[in-house]
């Protein structure tokens, strides 16, 4: 027994003087080394950082395998983002060659393998970002390193083109668009192909993503091309039937890019713009931050996924048998909206200032525009039912941050669980509402969770930069990677290693459950039929409007 004992503590310490690392991997494009790294009592992370996942992307084509190189690539810088927009959008940084992940590889006493394997899509509008996320005190916003560490899991992040570049369709075979989407298929059949030899396991892959992030998610999962690759997924804010996700007249805006690079908009618009400098076809891609109630934010954004009879064969809404058998979680923050809003009503946010019953209505005749006054109108009737007879400041607020909310994430996000649910085989669906209020201190003291405010607890922010949060921010973020993560390895948030606050049940076509996620989690935070009324106006009552003109 004590012999025993002994042997167990020097085999302890022997694992502490040699860290467990993959060292050099051998992957199909040739060999690559990362950097190991402690990050606790015999925990250590291996990262490798701008590994090429296909060959420097030709415009306008799909991406390739990369050609591959000889000797040990060394993965320790990121990658340089895709070629987009600066902050200010007077000029551009990034690159065409761009096609690059990261992969984060947890390990303890031994090298870690059979691991679970989430692969993360930022968000951007499409226009903008990169693999990595911003970075804040010295720490990536999307560095895997917490995700991996706290949920055992491998965590891998991923460029794809951006902007024109990414997703410019003429509507038609001459440039069908999905450029960014063929980008993220390529990643998942990389990460499916060679996660083995990091010590994954290719049939436990769960994508996650987050805005357009999300978005792409559904799109991946809604294509026949990533078939038996994708096993679980996750869309944060975001999915395939978001009104700014999809265009379904790309024609316009390819027209639009034209004129502004000085192309004809004939038969010779796409010669034209294929060998125009891509400086200025990313330049072109500039967007109007000058909006109103009456001129959305939401209704500029234009530049997105397509229909291309190929990687996206049909509308989304008709595609969802095609994840009968991948996992789904997704869900929306309560405030969402509020960032949209923060451009087109700027008096929300100022608590002396007025903001006039008018601008709800203006806002709603804007967003039901093609449907005509008389579908404003029973909007209207919807969103003001619960008003008192007279509406206080701060109703008339909250009612315009609940219609963007609606209109641009938890509506089509309602409707997307509920068609997963209903062509659902083997897969399972689970529904969230994020509902921890910002941090921002300038925002009204009723404010919620602001579009991207769920980002920092799913990467574990207030474990790696303690320092900017509270105790009860750690908890937010520990529930969070424990459901993301065990959801990951079983296809249940409850089930795996990770305790949780409160079973999540499955959402289900008649009671449609989901749980509202916050600091304070027990039974109550398991709900029904989120705004359920207004997903039925939305979904039901507007959509039986005629249009107009
Ligand atoms: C996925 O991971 C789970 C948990 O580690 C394991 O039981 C399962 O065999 C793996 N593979 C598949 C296909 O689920
Ligand atoms: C947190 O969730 C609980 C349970 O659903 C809820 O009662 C509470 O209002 C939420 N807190 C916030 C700040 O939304």
């Amino acid at each position: 027994m004590a012999v025993l004992g002994i042997l167990a503590a020097l085999g302890i310490f022997l694992g502490a003087a040699n860290a467990a690392t993959l060292g050099v991997v051998s992957t199909e494009g040739g060999m690559v080394e990362g950097k190991s790294n402690g990050v606790g009592l015999f925990r250590y992370m291996d990262v490798f950082k701008g590994v090429p996942f296909a060959a420097p992307p030709g415009r306008f084509q799909k991406p390739v395998p990369h050609p591959g190189w000889t000797g040990v690539l060394k993965a320790t810088g990121f990658g340089k983002k895709c070629l987009q927009l600066n902050e200010f959008q007077t000029g551009t940084h990034g690159s065409e060659d761009c096609l690059y992940l990261n992969i984060w590889v947890p390990q303890g006493h031994s090298v870690s393998t059979g691991l679970a394997v989430m692969v993360y899509f930022h968000g951007g509008a499409f226009l903008l970002g990169e693999s990595q996320g911003p970075n804040y005190l010295d720490n990536y916003l999307y560095s895997g390193e917490e995700i991996a560490d706290r949920g055992n899991v491998i965590v891998v992040t991923v460029n794809y083109r951006l902007g024109t570049l990414g997703f410019l369709s003429s509507g038609d075979s001459e440039l069908p668009g999905n450029y960014g989407l063929w980008d993220q298929h390529a990643a998942i059949g990389w990460v499916f192909r060679n996660i083995k030899a990091f010590g994954g396991d290719p049939s436990n892959i769960t994508i996650f993503g987050e805005s357009a992030g999300g978005a792409s998610v559904s799109f991946q999962m809604l294509s026949p091309h990533n078939k038996g690759m994708i096993r679980r997924a996750i869309s944060q804010s975001g999915v395939a039937l978001c009104p700014w996700a999809f265009n379904s007249n790309p024609r316009t805006y390819a027209e639009k890019v034209a004129k502004k690079v000085g192309c004809p908009t004939d038969q010779n618009m796409i010669s034209c713009l294929k060998k125009t400098d891509p400086f200025r076809l990313t330049l072109a891609d500039s967007v109007s931050l000058i909006s109103s109630a009456s001129n959305p934010l939401v209704k500029t954004l234009a530049l997105s996924p397509v229909v291309d009879g190929d990687f996206i064969p049909d509308d989304p809404s008709n595609l969802f048998s095609n994840a009968a058998d991948i996992d789904y979680l997704a869900g929306v923050n309560n405030m969402d909206g509020h960032m949209f809003v923060f451009f087109d009503v700027p008096s929300v946010d100022q608590p002396l200032w007025i903001t006039p019953v008018e601008d709800v209505k203006k806002l709603l005749t804007a967003l039901t525009k093609e449907k005509g006054p008389k579908a404003a109108d029973s909007a209207f009737q919807q969103y003001s039912s619960s008003w008192s007879s007279k509406p206080t400041n701060v109703e008339i607020k909250k009612t315009i941050v609940d219609i963007e909310t609606d209109y641009i994430f938890l509506v089509p996000t309602q409707t997307a669980l509920y068609l997963h649910n209903k062509h659902a085989n083997t897969a399972r669906t689970y529904s969230y509402l994020f509902s921890e209020p910002s941090r921002m201190p300038i925002y009204p003291s009723w404010m919620g969770a602001d579009h991207a405010d769920d980002l920092q607890y799913v990467f574990g922010k207030p474990f790696a930069t303690p320092l900017g949060y509270w105790p009860h921010h750690r908890r937010v973020s520990k529930y969070m990677i424990a459901y993301w993560t065990n959801f990951a390895k079983t296809g249940d948030p409850n089930s795996g290693p990770s305790e949780v606050p409160v079973t999540w049940p499955r959402l289900t076509g008649q009671d449609h459950q989901f749980v509202d996620i916050n600091n304070s989690m027990g039974k109550t935070s398991v709900k029904q039929k989120l705004r359920s009324r207004f997903v039925h106006f939305w979904t039901n009552t507007f959509i039986s409007f005629p249009n107009v003109n």
